[in-house]
């Protein structure tokens, strides 16, 4: 396996990513002001995310994890969703934030939301980074939004190629094999 990108390309710098990421805490502390709000952040890929926002969110917050997957090593989804390791904590009545580094075909998300609903939550609604449109075919609520991307394959800030790259601390694009 080759462990070098092929091509490097900044398609958005840590600096806009930066300034997003503030922008959507301050509108996140705004909305749930007052409320017992759970962030839940979306295995594997969500993590630098959750760090970098949960530092710029002014109210209090727990946080929780859950790991699903939905590629299976290659550049495509593959369909097919599992929950790898669930949350520790019960969500019952209290207001769910899902946190993603992206939304592309939207199937783990709306598998997750089914999944999660069922534990009666007082809401529960979506943040993410990334939001590939072009790729959705299950429709996905998304109610607070980073940035549109086009098509390509992307890395960097939490998002993976074969579990590299995950640690560049801006969202670069790579031609698919
Ligand atoms: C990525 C990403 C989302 C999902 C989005 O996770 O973090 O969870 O794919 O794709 P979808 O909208 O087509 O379902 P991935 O399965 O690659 O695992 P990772 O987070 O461990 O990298």
């Amino acid at each position: 396996m080759n462990k070098e990108l092929k091509t490097r390309r900044v398609l958005i710098s840590k600096a806009r990513i930066q300034a997003q990421v503030k922008k959507m805490a301050r509108k996140i502390s705004a909305d749930y002001q007052g409320k017992d709000l759970v962030l839940v952040g979306v295995l594997r890929g969500s993590f630098v995310f959750m760090a970098d926002l949960l530092r710029e969110i002014s109210i209090p917050v727990e946080v929780d994890f859950i790991a699903a997957a939905s590629y299976k090593g290659n550049t495509r989804t593959s369909g097919v969703v599992r929950i790898n390791r669930d949350l520790s904590t019960g969500i019952r009545g209290r207001h769910v934030l899902l946190l993603e580094d992206i939304v592309d075909s939207g199937l783990t998300l709306s598998y997750l939301i089914k999944n999660l609903k069922t534990r009666r939550p007082a809401s529960i609604e979506v943040c993410t980074l990334l939001d590939k449109k072009d790729r959705r075919r299950m429709p996905v609520p998304v109610k607070y939004k980073g940035f549109n991307i086009p098509d390509k394959f992307v890395v960097g800030y939490g998002l993976d190629h074969n579990q590299l790259h995950r640690n560049l601390p801006y969202i670069s694009w790579i031609e698919e094999e």
